[in-house]
């Protein structure tokens, strides 16, 4: 069976405006409030905050998340931010996501500390993980398996490897497994049928609220 509430995330990466991000979440959020799993939309760090006030006057049930928290805590490290700083704006935040590993050189070092600082907050991490290999720091719950070949190539993982890593996961901590890699509406549901996975992590389908909604209503 499949998980009844699944996480369905959206990863905006560095893309949209304030003015097209507005927008996105009153479409978004108008047609989330019947689903039964979580709605979490990750923005860029400016507009946490503003996003976070239209969710909560609006009340439409969807979760602000971070897509990154510094490794360091509050102090003088120019153009951080530190988990404390958002730590009553976000519920969640994406650690390790191999851009990040690859474009800034993230260590395991790096990111152990990351995560301490999020759980300190009180932030719940979304750990990427690219293979069964990848380390987990110690506190995670939620691990996203994201393979490099499949992120914004148009070329998903397929669902039998991604059971068996998921299962490999699973099997080393009490986890929920989610699966990001080119995940779009026309094939979230072999994803999410047979309680493979807890969820899925969407980037360059969430970009447009209609793709990202059609995925929603595919994952009831
Ligand atoms: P994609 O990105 O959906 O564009 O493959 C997923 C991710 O990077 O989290």
């Amino acid at each position: 069976m499949s998980n009844p509430h699944p996480l369905i995330i959206a990863n905006l990466k560095a893309n949209k405006t304030w003015e097209e991000i507005s927008l996105w979440i009153n479409e978004v959020g108008e047609k989330a409030q019947s689903f039964s799993g979580t709605i979490i939309v990750c923005p860029s760090f400016p507009f946490i905050v503003a996003l976070n006030q239209i969710v909560k006057s609006k009340n439409y049930n969807i979760k602000i998340a971070a897509q990154d928290v510094s490794q360091f805590e509050q102090g003088a490290y120019t153009g951080e931010v530190a988990a404390s700083q958002i730590a009553n704006v976000c519920s969640y935040t994406i650690i390790g996501h191999s851009e990040r590993r690859k474009n800034l050189n993230e260590s395991e070092e790096m990111l152990e500390k990351k995560v301490n600082n999020a759980k300190n907050a009180n932030i719940e991490p979304i750990f990427c993980v690219q293979g069964k290999e990848t380390p987990i720091p110690n506190g995670i719950n939620i691990v996203a398996y994201e393979p490099v070949f499949a992120i914004g190539t148009g070329n998903s993982d397929n669902p039998k490897n991604i059971e068996e890593v998921a299962n490999a996961i699973k099997s080393k901590g009490n986890y929920s497994v989610i699966y990001g890699g080119s995940v779009t509406k026309n094939n979230v549901s072999n994803f999410l049928k047979e309680g493979l996975i807890d969820g899925v992590l969407v980037g360059t389908d969430s970009k447009n609220a209609q793709d990202f909604i059609a995925i929603i209503e595919t994952s009831k």
